[in-house]
C-alpha cells in the first residue's frame, strides 16, 4: 500500500474582509414630502412611520452596470487591477437573462482578461454571498482579491404601498486578505425558506410585494440566521458595538433588531434599538431601498459617522426575500478611517438633482423599447457612465 504525503501544517489564516468600499447613486433624487403631496399621505408616515426622507431615481441612461462600474471605478483607479481575478455582480435587477452585468463592468473598468466575471442573484442578499465566496477564494490563494459589486434599481408599481420604498444605487468592496477596513469572521448564521413575500417575474420590470408578509418573513429569518449563528459558536450580542441590517426602509431596521433583542431575552426599550442602529441609517433613510447595495451603505454609514470603532465588532443582517438570510460578525481594523471615501460618497448623495413629480413619474412609465431597432439615449445622467443607445437588442455603453 503506498503512503500518502503528510499534508504540510496550515500557516496562519490571515484577516480577509473589506479593503476598500465606494458606492454610487441614481442621479435624481425624489423627496418623499413630494410624493406626499401627490398622494395625499400624511408626510409623517413617511418620515417617522417607515423612516425615509428621499429616494435616488436612475436617470433614463443609467442602469445597474452604470451604477456598478461608477462605484466600483474608484477601487480600480486608486489599487489598480493586479490579481483581481474574480469580479462577482450581485443584483436583482439583471439587465439580461444570460450575460453577467459585470462582463459590461469588466469592459468598461479595463479590467485584465484573466478573470472569471459572474452575476449572482438571491433578491437582497446577493451581495453577501459574493463576499462570503470571495474569502473563500483569498483564503485558497491570499494574493488574489475579489471586486463584489452590489447595484439595483428598485421599482414598485405607481401608486401602490412599495412605491415609497424604491431607491437606485451601487457598493463595490474590494475584498482582500489583510483588509484596511474590516476583518469578516467566522462563523456565519445561515437561513433559507420557501416564501413568496416578494418576487419579480422575468415578463415584469417592477416586483411584486405582500408588504406585511415580507416584513414576517424579514423577522422569522432573523431569528432563523441568529439560531444558526449562536449554534455555530458565534459571539454574544452584547459583544457588538452596532448591527448593520439589510434596510428596505431604515424603520425595518429597528423593528428586526428589536425583534433579535426579544428573541435572545433582551429589554427591547427604544434607547437600546437606538444605539444599535441609529449610526447605520443616514444613507438608506436618503437614498431608499437599493436591494443588494442596501447592508453595505449601512456599513458606510456606520464607518463614515463619528464614532470611533477601532478593533470593535459589528454584527450583519443580510437578508434577501424569498428568502435567505445571512448574520455574520466582522471587526472594524484599526486605521480604518484613512482608508474611508466620506466626502466622495457624500457629494454623489448631495450631488442628485431633484425631481418633481411628474418628471418622477414620466421616468417610471418610460420603457426601453424591445424591436431591436437602434435607439440613441438622450443624455442625463452627469456620471462617468451612461447607457448611450440600444442596437440590435445589445445595450451600448459610453464612458465619460
Ligand atoms: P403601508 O401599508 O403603506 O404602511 O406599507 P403601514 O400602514 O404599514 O404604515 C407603515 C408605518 O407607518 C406603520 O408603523 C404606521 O403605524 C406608520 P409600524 O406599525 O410598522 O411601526 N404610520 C405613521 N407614522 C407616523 N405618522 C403617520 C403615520 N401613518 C402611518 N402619519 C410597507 C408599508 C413597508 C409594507 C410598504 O411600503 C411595502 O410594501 N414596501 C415594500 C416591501 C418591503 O419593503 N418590505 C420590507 C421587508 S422585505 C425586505 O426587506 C426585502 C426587500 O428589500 C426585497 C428583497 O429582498 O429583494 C423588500
Amino acid at each position: 500500500m503506498t503512503t500518502l504525503p503528510t499534508p504540510p501544517a496550515p500557516g496562519p489564516t490571515p484577516a480577509i474582509g473589506i479593503h476598500d468600499l465606494s458606492l454610487a447613486t441614481g442621479h435624481f433624487v425624489l423627496p418623499h414630502a413630494t410624493l406626499a403631496a401627490h398622494n395625499g399621505t400624511d408626510v409623517g408616515k413617511y418620515h417617522i412611520g417607515i423612516g425615509q426622507r428621499s429616494m435616488s431615481v436612475a436617470a433614463a441612461d443609467e442602469d445597474i452596470v452604470t451604477l456598478g462600474a461608477a462605484a466600483a471605478a474608484p477601487l480600480i483607479a486608486t489599487h489598480g487591477s493586479d490579481n483581481i481575478r474574480t469580479v462577482v455582480f450581485a443584483t436583482e435587477s439583471s439587465i439580461d437573462q444570460a450575460k453577467s452585468a459585470g462582463v459590461y463592468v469588466h469592459s468598461l473598468l479595463g479590467l485584465p482578461s484573466a478573470s472569471r466575471v459572474v452575476e449572482l442573484k438571491q433578491a437582497c442578499y446577493a451581495a453577501t454571498a459574493g463576499l462570503q465566496f470571495a474569502i473563500g477564494l483569498i483564503r485558497r490563494d491570499p494574493t488574489q482579491r475579489v471586486l463584489v459589486i452590489a447595484s439595483d434599481v428598485s421599482r414598485y408599481d405607481l401608486d401602490s404601498p412599495g412605491e415609497a420604498t424604491q431607491g437606485a444605487a451601487a457598493v463595490a468592496l474590494l475584498v482582500s486578505a489583510d483588509p484596511a477596513l474590516l476583518a469578516v469572521e467566522d462563523p456565519s448564521g445561515v437561513f433559507t425558506a420557501d416564501v413568496m413575500d416578494f418576487w419579480r417575474p422575468n415578463y415584469r420590470t417592477a416586483a411584486l410585494v405582500d408588504g406585511q408578509e415580507s416584513i414576517t418573513a424579514y423577522l422569522q429569518a432573523v431569528e432563523g440566521c441568529w439560531k444558526d449563528y449562536t449554534e455555530q459558536g458565534g459571539r454574544d450580542l452584547e459583544d457588538f458595538a452596532a448591527f448593520c441590517y439589510h434596510q428596505p426602509f431604515t424603520k425595518m431596521a429597528y423593528k428586526a433588531h428589536r425583534h433579535l433583542l426579544n428573541y435572545t431575552g433582551h429589554a427591547t426599550d427604544e434607547d437600546r434599538a437606538y444605539a444599535a442602529i441609529a449610526r447605520t441609517t443616514a444613507y438608506n433613510a436618503v437614498i431608499g431601498n437599493s436591494y443588494t447595495a442596501s447592508v453595505y451603505l449601512a456599513l458606510a454609514a456606520l464607518l463614515e459617522g463619528e464614532q470611533d470603532l477601532d478593533g470593535r465588532p459589528v454584527g450583519f443582517l443580510s437578508y434577501g426575500s424569498g428568502s435567505v438570510a445571512e448574520f455574520f460578525a466582522a471587526t472594524v481594523v484599526p486605521g480604518y478611517r484613512d482608508a474611508l471615501r466620506t466626502q466622495a460618497h457624500r457629494a454623489a448623495v448631495d450631488g442628485r438633482t431633484e425631481l418633481d413629480y411628474p418628471a418622477y413619474r414620466a421616468l417610471h412609465t418610460a420603457v426601453l423599447p424591445t424591436d431591436g431597432g437602434d435607439h440613441r439615449i438622450a443624455a442625463q445622467t452627469t456620471g462617468p457612465f451612461r447607457l448611450a443607445a440600444l442596437r440590435g437588442h445589445k445595450r451600448i455603453y459610453e464612458t465619460r
